[in-house]
C-alpha cells in the first residue's frame, strides 16, 4: 500500500484519539453499523481531502464499512494530525498528508488521490473539484460532495460560469452542518486555538469579530461568553443589524483596528486586515484567521513592513513594525483551530460527518442519473440526522397531536 505521512511509529496514540473521537461520535456510529449491512458503496473508491483529523478517521472507518476502498489526503498543510496519520495507514488506509507539508508536497498528495481514479470524491475547499475540472478533465467520478461555505462558493462559481461537469453534494447547506458545525464547532476551537497559542486572558480584552455569518456568530458568542467586549466588523446590512442586536459592538475594520486586542478574520473573503489596519493597530494585538484559505490576512504586506520577524511561541508569530509596535499572528494566519488546537470538537463532528457518509450513499444510489449541479440533501435527513443527535444526547422531543396537526394545516379555526 502507498502512503506518505511524517511517522509510522505515532500510530498507538493516533489509534487512541480516533477511539476517543469515535466515542463522542454516536449518529456516525449507527451510520457505520447499518452500512456493514447494507455495504451501500460496495465496489467504490472515495478519495477525501479533508482535514486529517481523529474525526475524519472515524468517517474514513465508515466509508470503508459501507463497502467502499478510501484514500485520505490533507484539506490544509497545517491541519494533518501525524499521529491519525499514522493510526489509519497501520488501519490500512492509505494517507498523503504531513503536517506543516509545503505547497509541492500539499497539490502532489492531491495528485495521488486522483490517480487513484475515485468514483466519489469528497472536499474541504475544493480542491480535488478544482484539479477535476482543470488538470484531471480524464477523470469523470459519480460525483462529489463539499463540507464548507468557500468550497460550496467555488463550486457555485463553476455552476454559474457553465463549467461544473460533475453532481456535487453541498454538505455545508445541510441545517445540520451549518447551524451547529460552523457555529459552536468554529466558535469554540476558534478560541481554544487562539487561547493555546497565547495562553491570554480573554475576559477583560476586546475581540474583532470580522464575518458575522453562521462561524463569525459562534466566534462572537463564545468570546462573549469568555468575558470579552466583542466589536464585529460586516458588509451585509443584516448580519451588521444582527450583531448590533446581540449586543456587540459594531464598527468598520478601520475603527475596530485602533481599538481591539485581538482579531478573528472569518469572512471567506481576500485581505479584509490589511496595511491600513496594521497601521492602526495597538502593539501586542493578536491576529487570527478562522475563514478556510490563509488569505484574510495580508501577510505578504505585513512582512513587508516588519523590520523584525521571531517565534515567542509555537504557533505565534510576531511581527515587530518600523515603529517598534509588535503584531503577532496565530498559525500562519490559517484555520486557526485546526492549526492552533485540534480542530471540532468530535461531538459536532458528528453531524457534519454523518451528512458526509451519507452524501456519498445518495451520490452512490444515483450513480450516472445526475445532472452536473449542486445538491443538496433532503429535508428528511436533515431532521433524521437531528433526531438521532438528540436521541444521543438523552433529549425528549416532543410530537404534534392530531388535534395540533389539523389545527397548523388549516385556516378556519382562528378565534
Ligand atoms: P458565511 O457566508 O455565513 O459568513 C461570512 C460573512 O463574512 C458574511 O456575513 C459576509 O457578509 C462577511 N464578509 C465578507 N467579506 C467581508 C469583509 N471584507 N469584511 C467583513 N465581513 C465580510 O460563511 P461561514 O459559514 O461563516 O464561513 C466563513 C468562512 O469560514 C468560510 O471560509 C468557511 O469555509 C470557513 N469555515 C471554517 C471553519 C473552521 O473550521 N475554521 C468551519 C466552517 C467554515
Amino acid at each position: 500500500m502507498k502512503y506518505d505521512i511524517a511517522d509510522p511509529s505515532l500510530a498507538d496514540e493516533g489509534a487512541r484519539r480516533i477511539e476517543w473521537a469515535g466515542r463522542r461520535m454516536p449518529v456516525l456510529k449507527s451510520i457505520a453499523e447499518r452500512f456493514a449491512k447494507e455495504e451501500p458503496l460496495k465496489g467504490l473508491m472515495v478519495a477525501a481531502c479533508l482535514h486529517v483529523t481523529a474525526e475524519t478517521a472515524n468517517l474514513m472507518v465508515t466509508l470503508r464499512e459501507g463497502g467502499a476502498k478510501v484514500a485520505l489526503c490533507a484539506s490544509n498543510p497545517l491541519s494533518t494530525q501525524d499521529d491519525v496519520a499514522a493510526a489509519l495507514v497501520a488501519d490500512n488506509i492509505p494517507v498523503f498528508a504531513i503536517r506543516g507539508e509545503d505547497d509541492e508536497s500539499y497539490y502532489r498528495h492531491i495528485y495521488t488521490v486522483l490517480d487513484m481514479a475515485p468514483d466519489i470524491t469528497m472536499d474541504d475547499g475544493a480542491d480535488l473539484a478544482t484539479i477535476l475540472h482543470t488538470q484531471r478533465t480524464d477523470l469523470s467520478p459519480i460525483g462529489s460532495t463539499e463540507e464548507t461555505t468557500t468550497g460550496v462558493i467555488r463550486l457555485r462559481a463553476m455552476a454559474a460560469e457553465g463549467t461544473l461537469r460533475l453532481p456535487v453534494v453541498a454538505v455545508n447547506d445541510s441545517a445540520t452542518k451549518h447551524l451547529f458545525d460552523n457555529h459552536y464547532g468554529t466558535g469554540q476551537s476558534a478560541m481554544d486555538g487562539i487561547i493555546r497559542a497565547t495562553n491570554m486572558l480573554i475576559a477583560g480584552s476586546t475581540v474583532a469579530v470580522i464575518g458575522y455569518g453562521d462561524c463569525g456568530q459562534g466566534v462572537a458568542s463564545r468570546a462573549a461568553g469568555l468575558g470579552a467586549r466583542v466589536v464585529v466588523v460586516e458588509v451585509d446590512p443584516i448580519r451588521a443589524l444582527t450583531a448590533a442586536m446581540d449586543g456587540h459592538g459594531v464598527m468598520t475594520a478601520d475603527d475596530a483596528a485602533r481599538v481591539a486586542d485581538v482579531f478573528i478574520t472569518v469572512t471567506g473573503n481576500k485581505h479584509v486586515l490589511r496595511k491600513q489596519h496594521f497601521d492602526v493597530m495597538k502593539d501586542g494585538a493578536i491576529m487570527a484567521n478562522a475563514g478556510h484559505f490563509d488569505v484574510e490576512l495580508d501577510l505578504e504586506v505585513l512582512g513587508e513592513m516588519a523590520r523584525d520577524r521571531r517565534a515567542p511561541r509555537r504557533n505565534l508569530e510576531q511581527y515587530e513594525m518600523a515603529d517598534g509596535r509588535r503584531l503577532l499572528v496565530v498559525a500562519e494566519g490559517r484555520l486557526v483551530n485546526l492549526g492552533a488546537a485540534e480542530g471540532h470538537p468530535a461531538d459536532v463532528m458528528d453531524m457534519s460527518f454523518s451528512n458526509q457518509a451519507l452524501a456519498a450513499e445518495w451520490l452512490a444510489q444515483r450513480a450516472g442519473t445526475l445532472e452536473p449541479a449542486i445538491y443538496t440533501l433532503s429535508a428528511d435527513i436533515d431532521r433524521e440526522v437531528a433526531r438521532l443527535k438528540l436521541a444521543s444526547m438523552g433529549a425528549g422531543l416532543e410530537e404534534l397531536t392530531e388535534e395540533q396537526k389539523a389545527y397548523l394545516s388549516g385556516w378556519r379555526e382562528g378565534t
